[in-house]
Order: structure tokens, then sequence, then C-alpha cells
């Protein structure tokens, strides 16, 4: 898919472009964002950066990976950001990785996002497989991605190495057809 555009009741996916840098670097530069995350607080310089990689690689035939912002229906501002990388080998799979900004944390956004993820890559995509890797600590993660329909799967030992050492991952995933769209 080349431009993103995908609307959901209270959320809508779209692509980052240059403009949405500080509204991203009040997700990506934020400790309490990024807690859970296996990377520091990022700067606004490293924010543009991966905005800019992003812009490129939504250029990329075929098309691999899409970083969005999440844009509140209502309000129309940024609210998040979410990422789906279709994995180069199986092309049918793609891991999703999200992240909201903490004052709409609790009030069911993080839930809708999964949702518009799975939404967005099973019909909008047409992926069989979509999946996402979490901090075992990672309770709000755990309880969007169990409620918006994607099983846990199992722990990847020392999957990702983080500012505090070697962290195990859970891994949640779906599967179009067992999926049921809510
Ligand atoms: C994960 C994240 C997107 C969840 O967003 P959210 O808007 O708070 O999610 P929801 O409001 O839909 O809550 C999901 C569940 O977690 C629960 N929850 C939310 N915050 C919680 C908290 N601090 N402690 C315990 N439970 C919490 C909610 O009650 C809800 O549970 P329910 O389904 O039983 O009702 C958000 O916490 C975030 O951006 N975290 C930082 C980045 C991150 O960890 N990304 C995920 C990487 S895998």
């Amino acid at each position: 898919m080349r431009q993103v555009v995908w609307n959901g009741e209270r959320l809508g996916l779209r692509d980052v472009t240059e403009a949405d840098v500080p509204a991203l670097h009040a997700i990506y530069g934020d400790p309490t964002v990024t807690h859970h995350m296996p990377f520091a607080p990022r700067t606004v310089g490293e924010v543009a950066g991966l905005v800019e990689a992003a812009m490129a690689a939504a250029c990329a035939e075929p098309r691999l990976l899409y970083v969005m912002a999440v844009v509140d229906a209502e309000r129309h501002d940024v609210i998040g950001v979410a990422r789906l990388h279709i994995e180069a080998d199986h092309p049918h799979s793609a891991e999703i990785g999200f992240g909201l900004r903490p004052d709409v944390w609790g009030r069911g956004a993080g839930t809708d996002l999964v949702r518009s993820l799975l939404s967005f890559g099973f019909k909008g995509l047409r992926l069989h497989r979509i999946w996402g890797a979490r901090s075992p600590a990672n309770l709000p993660a755990q309880l969007a991605m169990l409620t918006a329909g994607m099983v846990e799967e199992g722990r990847i030992r020392h999957h990702v190495h983080t500012p505090l050492g070697w962290r195990d991952s859970i891994v949640h995933s779906a599967l179009e057809d067992e999926w049921i769209e809510r």
C-alpha cells in the first residue's frame, strides 16, 4: 500500500510526515513511554532521523515498513505512533509496535490501536499473521493485545538488549483466519 489512511471510530492511522516530529518526540522522548522499550528516550534529532527513514521506507518496492501517526478522530491531534514491519523472508507475517502519549493512557485507546493495526494488516495488507513482542512486565501492553485478540505465544529469552541489560520478550500473535473484527 502506497499511502496509508486507515480510519476507525476513535482513531486513525496515516503515514508520518516531517510535521509529526514534535508530536512523535512527545512519545519517543518520554521516559515513561520508553520504560518497557529496548532503547533510551530519543532526542528530537533522533526522532527526526526516524521519520526521515520511515518516509524513505514508504517509497520502497515492495513496501515492508509502515510507520504511522495515530490520530485522535475527534480532536485530530497525533496521540501515538504505530509501526508495522513485514518480514522480508515471510511476507505473510508482520511485527507490530506501538506507543501512545501518556496523557491518553488508561481510556481504551491502546486496545483500539491494536485493533486498528490488526484491521489494517489483515484487511488493508492481506497479511496472514501479525505478532508483537512486549516486556514481561508490561501489563497495559499485555492487556491491550489480549483484549484485541492477540494470544500469548511464548517467551523469547534475552530477545532484546536494553540500557539495563538483556530482557526477555513475550510474543503475542493473531492469525487472519481466527481473527474477529470488533
Ligand atoms: C501499551 C499502551 C499503548 C496501552 O495504552 P492504553 O491507552 O493505556 O491502553 P488501554 O487503555 O486500552 O488499556 C489496556 C488495558 O491495560 C489496563 N491498564 C492501562 N494502564 C494500566 C496501568 N498503569 N496498570 C495496570 N493496568 C493498566 C487497562 O485497564 C486495560 O485493561 P482491560 O483491558 O482489562 O480494561 C500504553 O501504555 C503505552 O503507550 N505504553 C508505552 C509504550 C509501550 O509499552 N508500547 C507497547 C510495546 S509492546
